[in-house]
């Protein structure tokens, strides 16, 4: 058996899950692999298996699939410390540094997955990348609206010098044909960076200088924060990176 993509979402999410514990306050990700997660989480409350949990989403998007599927839910304010959280991401680098926020919501996910005692990223084998950038997606920045063509200007010239270096406001197509920029959770937008061979220099200090900017919110590579990271292949095969 071949497992398609979603297949393999779905195993990495399901194993994760396995580290859920009754009682826990739980980090909620966002996306299509993370809302392999919530199925199973609800799954295992409706039966009793697990019992007292509280979740914490990372965007409005996994709020509302989350209430639907009756997970309890709360907020950052209320539970400072999060024992655990489960979330999808865009790369995973061989350190295990990861892009995430290709759909929008990494301001929320950097801050919950920040409070986390434990982070279990979970991901088709197609996110694994030599280096971030490095997939030819984006790696996604998020800005203030106010003053964002000075603020992708201030980013543009970080880059330079950098060949085949390029960034974008992300936009969407309303319904009417008309294109809007894409607006985060936060009420923010989005610039997206493209490298042509991924970031080829310090992470950290990139990070440094992307979030000295100052129309900057911030940006999607989350640098150490991963505590393990859960791959699943087309054959099936699971590997758990710590
Ligand atoms: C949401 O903005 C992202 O950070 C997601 O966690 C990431 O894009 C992974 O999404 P998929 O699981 O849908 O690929």
């Amino acid at each position: 058996v071949v497992l398609s993509q979603d297949e393999q979402k779905r195993v990495a999410a399901y194993r994760a899950v396995d580290f859920v514990q009754s009682g826990m306050v739980l980090g909620l990700g966002t996306g299509s692999t993370a809302v392999h997660a919530l199925d199973r989480i609800a799954d295992l409350l409706r039966r009793g298996v697990l019992h007292d949990i509280v979740g914490i989403p990372t965007s409005k998007q996994t709020e509302s699939i989350a209430r639907a599927l009756k997970i309890p839910l709360s907020d950052l304010d209320a539970h400072p410390v999060i024992d655990l959280s489960i979330d999808g991401a865009d790369e995973v680098d061989p350190f295990l540094n990861l892009v995430k926020g290709r759909g929008g919501s990494l301001l929320r996910e950097k801050m919950i997955e920040g409070a986390t005692k434990k982070f279990i990223v979970i991901v088709d084998e197609s996110k694994m990348v030599g280096r971030l950038g490095g997939s030819g997606l984006a790696v996604p920045v998020e800005i203030v609206p106010f003053g964002w063509s000075y603020t992708l200007s201030k980013l543009k010239a970080l880059f330079e010098l950098e060949r085949g270096f390029n960034a974008k406001l992300r936009t969407r197509v309303e319904e009417d044909g008309k294109e809007v920029p894409f607006v985060t959770d936060n009420g923010n937008y989005i610039i997206d960076l493209y490298f042509e061979n991924g970031i080829e220099r310090d992470l950290g200090m990139l990070s440094d200088s992307l979030l000295r900017i100052v129309g900057v919110a911030e940006h999607g590579m989350f640098l150490g924060m991963a505590t393990s990271v859960i791959v699943a292949n087309k054959d099936g095969e699971i590997t758990v990176i710590n």
